[in-house]
């Protein structure tokens, strides 16, 4: 039998093997002889730990079952890219996705696996008039494509989620959880994932977490006061002013915290040492804990003494007698006063303190107002979040290289917090946003997806004219003011349909149907990001285009073909149709790690394709897949 490539596997990646895979790494005694997992053995394997009992503590509603085959099902979609739609496409390593976020997730699976710093989302807060995205598992792509128009149907329309429908809760849940548990796959290890949520769906969306990434995961539960005045109509006579960020990470990461208040650093006194303001001396540990830290104090001048208070002095005997020595006590004329110190701006080893749990600094009018100025008073969405509280986040949890990913997009506040802090500390980090085509009925603006990217588009022309006329006085590298806009859409491959009735006749025009397997329509540059998306290689990868073969390794007549190159040079696409030896022989020589090509491109010649085998493996080429 002659060599042949490997096919590449155009599904989505399979999250469920990889657990099963990690599974029988770990416990090689537990694999059957099909290489399947043997679940009595793996108990046995795993000793005490196994909670066999019939009760069991946890969540469970209506669907959830369902929930895992959807997260198992692959997907069969592609992202188009659209370049027409998107700012500076080439060079941009921004990214705005349209389409329904779980077919998304899935699709960046292989290629963002552990790579996203943080996460903010801010889904439908199930408050009775939301329209929450129904997901079938066995049509989820089907219903997007008739939700969209991108099939023939009559369009479906969705409801919305109403209280008085019977599966209320469970429908929110079931529309959370799979797009919770890919998002988490996207985290890096010291990723963080903020969540805005009200009343409604706190309690079951703090048990979702917990399941989600673990209870050890939670960091904590903000509180954002977003409203400043009293709502006067409210229900029950309780005016409800505040909504929830939910904060997990996957290993527990410390938030930057809060920059100081350097004007409580006064110096009334005139010490040389500079200015100074009062900070606490007590401590935070009982006698049995700290017994060192539990003492009375004496001011050496007057001879008072000072109790030692519940919890003990913030520093021991030694240290408390040389702040003392060093005149950084500030002593209080009564007994019953405290002492305090005198901490110095000079002595802060950083410019931050812990972050209050309680945001209050603004408000949802300060984002409604932000997005009507960009368009000109325009009233497009309610309740955006302001850029100020998304950037506060971003503060807290990104570096300035880090992806940020927004999969409930809205109408782009999140890009816009991340270019205003690029702007503003020279960062270069990069969002991606996922936003639904949601009808609006409005003619200017025809979804939402729309919005979100002329948001985008204004906030980087506003930024690009801020800078415009300032002079760049370090060299500094541009900042990236752009975004790649892809849709969601069906494969550009159409898969192999084993649904067909087994007849002679079904089989035969399949095949025909087959021998070119690529979608109508579908252009060059379509092809090559599913490619790219399906080898796992990101989005905003740096792809070439390189004309092979040089002459003078044309023969007489042949024309020169285009082949791509990923990632400088490690993986090259061919997309011709016509391969020959000598551009077969001219891609080997690139000495790339990988190549795909078309299968197409080989027109059932199997000595080609053998000989191309032979080509690339003495080359070096770890991996030939045919597509
Ligand atoms: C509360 S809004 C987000 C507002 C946003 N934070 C802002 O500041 O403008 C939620 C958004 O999620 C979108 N959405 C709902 N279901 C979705 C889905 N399945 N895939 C992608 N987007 C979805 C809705 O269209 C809506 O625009």
């Amino acid at each position: 039998m002659i060599d042949q490539p490997d096919k590449l596997d155009l599904r989505s990646h399979d999250i469920a093997a990889d657990k099963r895979q990690e599974l029988l790494r770990l416990f090689p005694e537990v694999r059957t002889e099909g290489g399947k997992i043997d679940f009595a053995k793996l108990k046995l394997a795993l000793g005490e730990s196994v909670d066999v009992g019939k009760e069991r503590y946890g969540m469970t509603w209506p669907g959830k079952a369902d929930c895992f085959k959807t997260i198992q099902m692959p997907s069969l979609a592609t992202l188009r890219p659209c370049p027409e739609e998107s700012v500076n496409f080439d060079q941009t390593e921004h990214l705005i996705i349209e389409g329904d976020n779980l077919e998304v997730l899935k699709l960046l699976q292989k290629s963002y696996l552990g790579k996203i710093k943080m996460i903010y989302i801010d889904p439908p807060y199930n408050t009775g008039n939301d329209f929450i995205y129904p997901d079938n598992y066995t049509e989820s792509l089907q219903t997007y494509l008739e939700y969209t128009g991108q099939v023939d149907a009559e369009g479906r329309k969705f409801g919305t989620n109403t209280e008085a429908d019977g599966r209320f809760h469970s429908k929110w849940l079931n529309m959370m959880y799979p797009r919770l548990y890919l998002a988490r796959n996207l985290l890096r290890e010291d990723g963080v994932i903020f969540i805005s949520i009200d009343d409604a769906e706190i309690d079951n969306l703090r048990k979702l977490c917990g399941e989600v990434y673990g209870e050890e995961a939670f960091i904590g539960q903000l509180i954002w006061k977003r409203r400043q005045t009293v709502d006067s109509r409210a229900k029950h006579g309780l005016s409800v002013d505040h909504e929830y960020v939910l904060v997990y990470s996957r290993i527990a990461v410390r938030l930057r915290g809060q920059e100081i208040d350097f004007s409580k650093f006064k110096n009334p006194d005139n010490d040389p040492r500079g200015e100074w303001w009062s900070a606490d001396l007590t401590g935070l540990a009982s006698k049995e804990q700290r017994p060192n830290l539990h003492y009375d104090l004496v001011n050496p001048d007057t001879g008072i003494t000072y109790t030692c208070p519940e919890n003990g002095w913030r520093y021991s005997r030694e240290t408390m007698a040389q702040l003392i020595t060093d005149k950084r006590i500030l002593w209080p004329t009564k007994k019953t006063g405290r002492p305090r110190l005198k901490r110095f701006k000079e002595d802060r080893s950083d410019d931050f303190t812990n972050l209050s749990s309680v945001l209050d600094t603004v408000f949802t009018t300060q984002g409604t107002r932000t997005l009507k100025e960009l368009f000109g008073g325009l009233d497009l969405l309610d309740f955006p979040k302001p850029v100020e509280l998304i950037r506060l986040l971003l503060e807290q949890s990104t570096f300035s290289d880090s992806i940020i990913l927004d999969f409930f997009a809205g109408s782009g506040t999140t890009a816009h917090a991340v270019l205003e802090l690029n702007k503003q500390d020279g960062g270069n980090r990069k969002f991606i946003l996922v936003q639904l085509p949601e009808p609006t009925e409005r003619k200017d603006f025809p979804t939402i997806a729309d919005i979100t990217k002329e948001r985008v588009r204004r906030v980087i022309k506003k930024l690009n004219e801020e800078d415009s006329g300032k002079l760049d006085l370090e060299g500094a590298k541009p900042q990236d003011r752009g975004f790649k806009v892809f849709k969601l859409a069906e494969s550009n491959f159409t898969p192999w349909n084993a649904d067909l009735p087994h007849d002679e006749k079904a089989l035969e025009r399949q095949l025909e149907l087959h021998i070119d397997h690529i979608r109508e329509g579908r252009t060059a540059e379509d092809l090559l990001y599913e490619i790219l998306l399906k080898s796992g290689f990101p989005l905003t990868t740096p792809v070439q285009k390189l004309t092979l073969p040089l002459t003078p390794a044309l023969s007489q007549g042949e024309r020169e073909k285009i082949v791509y190159s990923i990632a400088d040079g490690a993986m090259l696409i061919c997309l011709e149709r016509e391969l020959t030896l000598e551009l077969i022989r001219a891609m080997a020589d690139k000495k790339p790690e990988r190549v795909v090509c078309l299968d197409a491109g080989f027109a059932g010649n199997d000595q080609l394709k053998a000989n191309a085998v032979q080509i690339f493996k003495t080359k070096g080429v770890t991996s030939f897949k045919t597509v």
